[in-house]
């Protein structure tokens, strides 16, 4: 099972992610996470993890991929299990682990495609045991859908937080989910009862809506400091057993 969460920016993709892992790790499955933000370096740290080596520079970095993908069509040619990642582009232990396919380094590098099609093809040729579940987090906003990212997954989850932007862009994703082919479930965060009563009320997708995260003192404080998140989410929980079953 391959997991794609996405939302704005801020809503919450990373930390869903997260809990989402430890909830799967806990249940005996064999977890990936692939950060696909190339902005970001928050993931990492709520999981607990060292920031492995960016994948991409496994094809020469972000400039080797995209010359790849432009001389011959494609970045990732090999079909890789989770064992055949090469340590190096690996952080974690047994049971939860972390690529991180690239991050922009630095002003005036150019355009993050190279990473973008990294990502792609190395999520469509991951080929998963019984055991295995991959979470993708993405960057914000839906460029990952016009990358074709949205593709390799067989589940997408977005966040919702409670703002007209998450709420709107969850028409979008939803419409984008469907014309490839995919299942779209929406996860309410950092919503009180009220809030989320409105978001509910306000959503054209309402029963797409799968569960809804309360707003977390912890979480929010983890989130602050930069550390790991271990919290356990009735909520989360309730979507992992739905997922897996
Ligand atoms: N349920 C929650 N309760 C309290 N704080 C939360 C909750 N979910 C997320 N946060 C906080 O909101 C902030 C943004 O969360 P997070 O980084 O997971 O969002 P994101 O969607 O991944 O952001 P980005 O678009 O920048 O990647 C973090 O500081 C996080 O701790
Ligand atoms: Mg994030």
């Amino acid at each position: 099972m391959k997991i794609l969460l996405c939302g704005k920016g801020g809503c919450g993709k990373s930390t869903l992610a997260t809990l989402m892992a430890r909830a799967c790790a806990s249940r005996g499955q064999n977890v990936l996470v692939v950060d696909t933000d190339e902005s970001n370096y928050g993931l990492h740290r709520q999981l607990g993890l060292d920031l492995p080596e960016d994948l991409t520079h496994y094809f020469g970095g972000k400039k080797g991929a995209y010359k790849r993908y432009d001389e011959t069509g494609k970045v990732f040619e090999d079909k890789w299990s989770i064992s055949d990642i090469p340590p190096e582009y690996l952080s974690g232990a047994e049971g939860l682990h972390l690529v991180a396919v690239g991050k922009i380094a630095e002003a005036g590098e150019g355009c993050a495609c190279g990473i973008g099609f990294t990502a792609r093809e190395f999520l469509s040729n991951l080929e998963l045991g019984d055991k295995d579940t991959v979470i993708i987090d993405t960057e914000a906003g839906i460029e990952h859908f016009g990358r074709g990212l949205d593709k390799c997954a067989d589940i997408i989850f977005m966040v919702v937080d409670p703002s007209y932007e998450s709420i709107r862009l969850s028409e979008k994703v939803s419409d984008m989910g469907r014309a490839f082919g995919k299942p779209v479930y929406l996860i309410i965060n950092k919503a009180d009862d009220d809030q989320s009563r409105m978001i509910r009320e306000t959503l054209r997708d309402k029963d797409a809506v799968i569960a809804s995260v309360p707003a977390d003192k912890n979480i929010m404080e983890a989130g602050l400091k930069g550390e790991p998140l271990y919290k356990d989410v009735p909520e989360v929980d309730i979507i992992v057993d739905k997922v897996l079953v």
